[in-house]
């Protein structure tokens, strides 16, 4: 008789609504229809390196469709630079170990374009992986959709909604602010579907001043209180710019005093960003004599149950993902693409981010409906 096929699988990362249906459309699919046993490893690649696991039988697959975060646990740990002892070390020799010891065909890694990223080099040392594009940003390029992003978008909306009215009673600015790390999706998305007034992202450099000249608009036209939704990664046009440039001094120095001198800007422009969220809301009182408040919905917006859009898409690239590794495709993440599936090989993906582009549709309809987006 022939051995049955092993899959071995993981969650790396930030969590996201849709993990646990995603590990469940892979293990049914591969138990219940391919035959195949599964494994699962704690915490990201860091159970992985330290074999901790448990074996997903169909029983533990069971009633885990709906719930939030991730029955494996989670962590942003890389193979290849892991904090073991005190010490930032290689562990990919014992992924590869413990990859043996248990046997396995393949192993699926959970995650964003960072988990990709991860999940390349283990292919290029000789593992059979393959990935499943999560994330609540929506930044995974090559695929149309990622798991966790319908559902924070719903979170965030239904916040935004229930601003309007406290807003509108006391005669304020309410400054959300939206999670999606450098990328814009999830606050463009919200801000559209929830009616903002203000939509300030990462990939439209803002001013304050042209935020707060759409707001005394408003106040003009009759409407003295306005929502503005400011994604978490969004920078005014001189810190953008000053962003941009040591981005660019990092990409160009491959190593020594000129790259730690770009990876320390950049570290000094991030500490400087903390709390810009604040800013904004008081440079907007001062700006437009409207009294101001902020609310950052943080992690409400990863936590919870999936919305039906996120099970349906995690369970059918889980399944899809269970199929590729039956006809022995390797080394691709499993992209949605329309209403079907599309492996694209990890090199395609691997640590690059799809961000908003600046003429996208959503800019130009938030535009056509009178959003400020901070630029004019
Ligand atoms: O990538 C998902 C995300 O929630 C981002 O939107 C956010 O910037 C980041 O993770 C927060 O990371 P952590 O969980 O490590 O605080």
């Amino acid at each position: 008789m022939a051995r049955r096929k092993r899959i071995g699988i993981l969650t790396a990362g930030g969590d996201s609504p849709g993990l646990n249906a995603a590990i469940r459309g892979i293990g049914k699919a591969a138990i219940g229809h391919h035959g195949m046993t599964l494994v699962g490893f704690r915490d990201g690649f860091r159970g992985l390196v330290e074999d901790r696991y448990i074996a997903l039988e169909s029983r533990k697959l069971s009633g885990i469709l709906t719930t939030g975060g991730t029955i494996l646990g989670t962590s942003r740990d890389k193979p290849h630079q892991m904090l073991v002892d005190g010490v930032t070390a290689d562990m990919t020799a014992a992924v590869i170990r413990n990859y043996e010891k248990h046997g396995l065909d393949a192993l699926v890694c959970l995650g964003g374009g960072g988990t990709a990223k991860n999940a390349l080099r283990l292919a290029r040392a000789g593992l059979n992986v393959i990935t499943l594009p999560k994330t609540i940003d929506n930044d995974v390029v090559r695929t149309d959709a990622c798991f966790g992003f319908a559902t924070a978008l719903d979170v965030a909306t239904d916040a935004v909604d229930r601003l309007h009215s406290t807003a509108h009673s006391h005669h304020r600015i309410i400054v959300v602010e939206i999670m999606g790390h450098g990328a814009g999706w999830l606050t463009l998305g919200a801000g559209i579907a929830g009616g903002a007034d203000v939509i300030l992202i990462p990939e439209i450099p803002y001013s304050v001043e042209a935020a707060a000249q759409a707001v005394r608009r408003r106040v003009r036209n009759g409407s003295n209180f306005s929502i503005v939704a400011i994604a978490e990664g969004a920078r005014n046009i001189e810190d953008a710019a000053a962003y941009a440039a040591a981005l660019q001094q990092k990409k160009a120095a491959q190593a020594g005093p000129e790259r730690d001198q770009a990876v320390a800007a950049l570290a000094a422009l991030e500490a400087a960003h903390v709390g810009n969220t604040l800013r904004v809301a008081s440079e907007l009182e001062e700006l437009t004599g409207l009294e101001s408040r902020v609310t950052i919905l943080g992690y409400v917006q990863r936590g919870g149950t999936p919305s039906a859009a996120d099970r349906l898409l995690a369970t059918r690239l889980g399944s899809a993902g269970a199929d590729l590794i039956a006809e022995g495709v390797f080394g691709v993440m499993v992209a949605s693409r329309g209403d079907g599936t599309d492996p694209v090989a990890l090199e395609q993906v691997a640590g690059k981010r799809r961000t908003v582009p600046p003429d996208h549709s959503w800019v130009q309809s938030a535009r056509h409906v009178g959003v400020c987006l901070g630029d004019e």
